[in-house]
């Protein structure tokens, strides 16, 4: 089966549609961003499109992810890693919101414009008004000779492959795999030690086995979708690493099956929207393998206290009393938690959408790349 308005060779090879054609193909995604860039003798990362010196390396003082949607969510995960791995200050901001609002350009800080497609219009625009004041900003895009890969002289291709669904997926896992070799290169040159870079550099390299790991738990993922199917509202709750996957989670979510889903701050939860909990809203937990986990058990029991039903997604061994299901993922460490903690939300999303047979990759009103405001 051929797509219309597509090459003739973005085939499905046997799958249902091309969202399940791309969440299967992210183990050898991930394999391409990494193949060539890891250096696991040195604990290191070689990003050569970039273009930068060790020495200017070390001069940048903060990184900026700069994206639309997904993509901002990605950059969201990329800012954790980098602040962890490189202690350097780093956030990212919807890239419409930026362009608007006058942004003091920073000579010292280290642009990153985040698009699968290289052509969503606010993303672009914003390369063009930090070039116009001086800023220094790379790609990282997926789709080679696009708007913004041209646009930037330098930067990282996620090299995921075609991806024709609207919902992102795989191009979404490149983007953060990529953040992160961006956040090993960054902590390499400044102090983040040559035990600590293998370390990361070997779960790195681990990671699309992971991945794989986690899709072969796909029927066991699918056979909770009935719960979301049948609920108006879902909340995504996660904190620190955990925050950036409930967003991307609640996006997958609400793109594909139209199921109203909100991500909070799970330290959130008390200021307000717990409010809203009930027997008829269920939540998903994010529980990363860090020091937070503890907490995020505590999270579970507030909302089961409320009778609001759990499904905890967790790289932990610990039990989650409470939680009516758990999914477990491997885990590659907690730095890298976030990347692993995505892939059994977005086969959440999947199975909710097919279940309440959605068009999966025509979403209604949504087009794959926004290239007008
Ligand atoms: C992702 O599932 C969405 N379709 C959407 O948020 C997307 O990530 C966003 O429009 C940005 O697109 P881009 O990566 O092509 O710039």
């Amino acid at each position: 089966t051929v797509v219309e308005d597509v090459p003739g060779d973005y085939e499905l090879g046997g799958h249902p549609d091309f969202m399940a054609k791309e969440i299967a193909e992210q183990p050898e995604a991930a394999q391409r961003v990494l193949r060539g860039r890891l250096d696991e003798r040195l604990g290191t990362a070689r990003l050569d499109g970039l273009r930068l010196t060790a020495r200017e390396l070390r001069g940048i003082r903060r990184v900026k992810f700069l994206g639309c949607g997904s993509a901002y969510y990605a950059g969201q995960v990329g800012a954790g890693l980098v602040e962890e791995l490189a202690r350097v200050p780093a956030d990212a901001e919807p890239a419409a919101e930026f362009r608007y609002r006058n942004p003091v350009v920073d000579p010292d800080c280290l642009y990153i414009a985040v698009s699968q497609s290289g052509e969503t219009a606010d993303t672009l625009a914003t390369v063009e008004e930090l070039q116009r004041k001086g800023g220094r900003v790379a790609g990282a895009v997926n789709v080679v000779g696009s708007a913004i890969a041209r646009e930037c002289d330098s930067g990282v291709f996620l090299h995921a492959g075609p991806e024709i669904s609207v919902a992102s997926t795989k191009a979404f896992t490149n983007m953060t795999l990529a953040f992160a070799l961006l956040a090993l290169t960054l902590g390499r040159v400044r102090d983040l030690s040559l035990g600590e870079g293998r370390r990361i550099a070997r779960a790195l390299a681990e990671l699309p086995e992971r991945i794989g790991q986690v899709l072969a738990e796909e029927d066991r993922i699918a056979s909770l979708a009935g719960r979301f199917a049948d609920a108006q509202h879902v909340f995504y709750l996660g904190r620190v690493r955990g925050w950036p996957v409930a967003r991307e989670g609640a996006q997958k979510l609400k793109e594909i099956s139209y199921v109203h889903a909100e991500a909070y701050q799970s330290s959130e939860l008390k200021h307000g929207p717990l409010a809203l909990v009930d027997a008829a809203m269920p939540s998903v937990v994010l529980i990363p393998d860090d020091e937070l986990a503890v907490k995020n058990l505590g999270t579970i029991e507030q909302i089961r206290a409320r009778g609001g039903p759990v499904v905890a997604v967790t790289t932990t061994g610990l039990a989650v009393p409470g939680a009516e299901e758990v999914v477990r993922v491997p885990t590659a460490g907690p730095e890298l938690d976030p990347v692993l903690l995505t892939i059994p939300l977005q086969l959440l999303a999947y199975h909710t959408a097919r279940k309440l047979g959605r068009d999966i990759d025509k979403p209604r009103n949504l087009a794959k790349s926004v290239t007008v405001e």
